[in-house]
């Protein structure tokens, strides 16, 4: 077990990828808290997982709310050692009809929850003197502009920016920051992805998540347990010299 007696923090674990790595993380001997803006899911899930999990209300765009999540793990674990950002929302629209509304909930979700979380987790880990873990959830979507997908292109291009240089300022602590970058992964959040885009290329339901499968070199779409290693990894031992590093996987997507 590469993660025995730490104390994990993922945010929106409740399901998708947060939740396989949440599973991963308490195989390997971590204690996890499920944080998810939806308390109910984030309980069944803890539940589900087992007496290593336990599930906390986060909300990544309150500070109040985040502070408190940082807080609860303190008491009940003695101290947070490793971060995974992984809440993120998405939309789609072309260029001419991107509201401020999904813009301004995007970056909200996506960059400034990232950031203040992983500020937070920073503070209690600069506090007890013990390094830790960061990493954020990026996209190949941040590694290139897509015609409809402007906003969450830009939000995941500001998440591996904001690695970069939390991964630089941070490690003198001994916190080591880094990212993923996935493909495409069959989750919840996908299904979301194929109705806007049936919407916007008028399409049928499920053939753009067909499409994108089949364009993937490896052969298929992620599936959330594909992330896992890398996200064990990131947070073991052996990652101690990795630094402000976003790693793909990605079946083969992406080359950088
Ligand atoms: N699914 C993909 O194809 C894919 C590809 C690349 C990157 N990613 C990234 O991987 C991560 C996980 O993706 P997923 O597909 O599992 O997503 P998902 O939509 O299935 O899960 C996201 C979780 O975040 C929670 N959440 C939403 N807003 C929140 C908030 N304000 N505070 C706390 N929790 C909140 C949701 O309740 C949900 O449980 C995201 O960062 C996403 O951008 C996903």
């Amino acid at each position: 077990m590469r993660l025995t007696g730490k104390s994990a923090l993922i945010t929106g674990s409740a399901r998708g990828i947060g939740r396989a790595f949440a599973e991963a993380y308490v195989r390997e001997g971590a204690t996890v808290a499920i944080a998810d803006i939806n308390l109910d899911a984030a309980r069944k899930t803890a539940a589900e997982i087992g007496d290593h999990a336990y599930a906390l209300k986060l909300d990544v765009t309150d500070q109040a709310s985040i502070d408190a999540a940082v807080k609860a793990v303190e008491s009940r674990t003695g101290g947070l050692d490793i971060l995974i950002n992984n809440a993120a929302l998405f939309d789609l629209a072309p260029i001419v009809e991107i509201s401020r509304a999904s813009y301004e909930k995007l970056f909200s979700v996506n960059v400034a929850g990232t950031l203040f979380m992983l500020q937070a987790a920073a503070r209690s880990m600069i506090a007890r003197g013990k390094g830790g873990r960061i990493i954020n959830m990026a996209s190949q979507a941040g590694r290139r502009g897509e015609p409809l997908v402007a906003v969450y292109c830009a939000t995941k291009a500001a998440v591996i920016s904001l690695t970069q240089s939390a991964g630089l300022d941070l490690i003198k602590h001994r916190i080591n920051v880094n990212g993923i970058a996935p493909g495409v992964v069959d989750s919840d959040m996908w299904d979301e992805v194929d109705a806007l885009f049936a919407k916007y290329e008028n399409r049928p339901k499920g053939e753009k998540k067909r499409l994108v499968g089949e364009g993937v070199p490896y052969g298929r779409m992620g599936k959330p347990e594909d992330l896992a290693g890398m996200a064990v990894f990131l947070a073991s031992d052996e990652a101690e010299y990795i630094v402000a590093q976003t790693y793909n996987v990605d079946g083969g997507q992406w080359m950088s």
